[in-house]
């Protein structure tokens, strides 16, 4: 097994054509608090993944989840980070794509919960991958949606501010594509947010 990341959260292991997700124990928790969270949180993210994979929004397949042991074991997409592989050529199109496919997970409860180009992988043939759902979690509150874009507008404009505005832009269309309804609402509920911010 080969290391190939290791978070606050997780190490990633990278066994032939499968990756194996192991959260790890944090020291300054008391141990069955600690055992608890991580299965929980392995439970979570290893049926968000599911329900991703059903709603038709691409995801690693699932292979194994192993509570006790606080591992993922899922197919290894050989790729990029869309972080790495975005730019001023091919954007427009992936920057659509992205948008609908947030838009499917939060029409469908899934919040993702740590939404950055990091986390989404693009195979070979430049199809996408959502990964890191271990902040994810079910909900359909127009807050935790709009929440969730907030998170992914400010590390996208910090990582790629040279495909802004017209980056964020195409993302939000594609967003709307999937559900004009519920896109109103968090947009306008963005606003909010982001009119607070400035006068705080
Ligand atoms: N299924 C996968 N296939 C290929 N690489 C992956 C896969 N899952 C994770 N990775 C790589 O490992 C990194 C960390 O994984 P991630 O699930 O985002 O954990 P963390 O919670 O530590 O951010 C990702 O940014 C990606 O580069
Ligand atoms: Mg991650």
């Amino acid at each position: 097994m080969e290391l190939i990341a290791q978070g606050a959260e997780a190490k990633l292991f990278r066994q032939g054509k499968t990756l194996v997700k192991e959260r790890v124990s944090k020291e300054y928790r008391c141990r069955e608090l600690d055992r608890k969270i991580r299965r929980e949180r392995t439970a979570l993210e290893a049926n968000l993944l599911k329900k991703a994979k059903n709603i038709g929004v691409n995801v690693p397949n699932l292979i194994e989840t192993d509570k006790e042991g606080a591992k993922i074991t899922m197919e290894f997409i050989e790729g990029k980070r869309t972080k790495d592989a975005l730019n001023e050529k091919n954007f427009e199109k992936i920057c659509l794509e992205i948008g609908k496919n947030i838009g499917k997970l939060h029409s469908y409860g899934i919040i993702h919960g740590d939404l950055t180009t990091s986390n989404i992988l693009q195979d070979k043939k430049g199809k996408l991958f959502f990964i890191d759902f271990g902040l994810g979690f079910n909900g359909r509150k127009t807050e935790d949606r709009a929440v969730d874009l907030i998170v992914f507008k400010k590390t996208f404009e910090a990582t790629h501010h040279k495909l802004m505005p017209k980056g964020w832009e195409l993302i939000l269309e594609g967003y709307a594509k999937e559900n004009r309804e519920q896109a109103g609402l968090v947009l306008k509920q963005i606003e909010k947010v982001e009119k607070r911010g400035r006068y705080h």
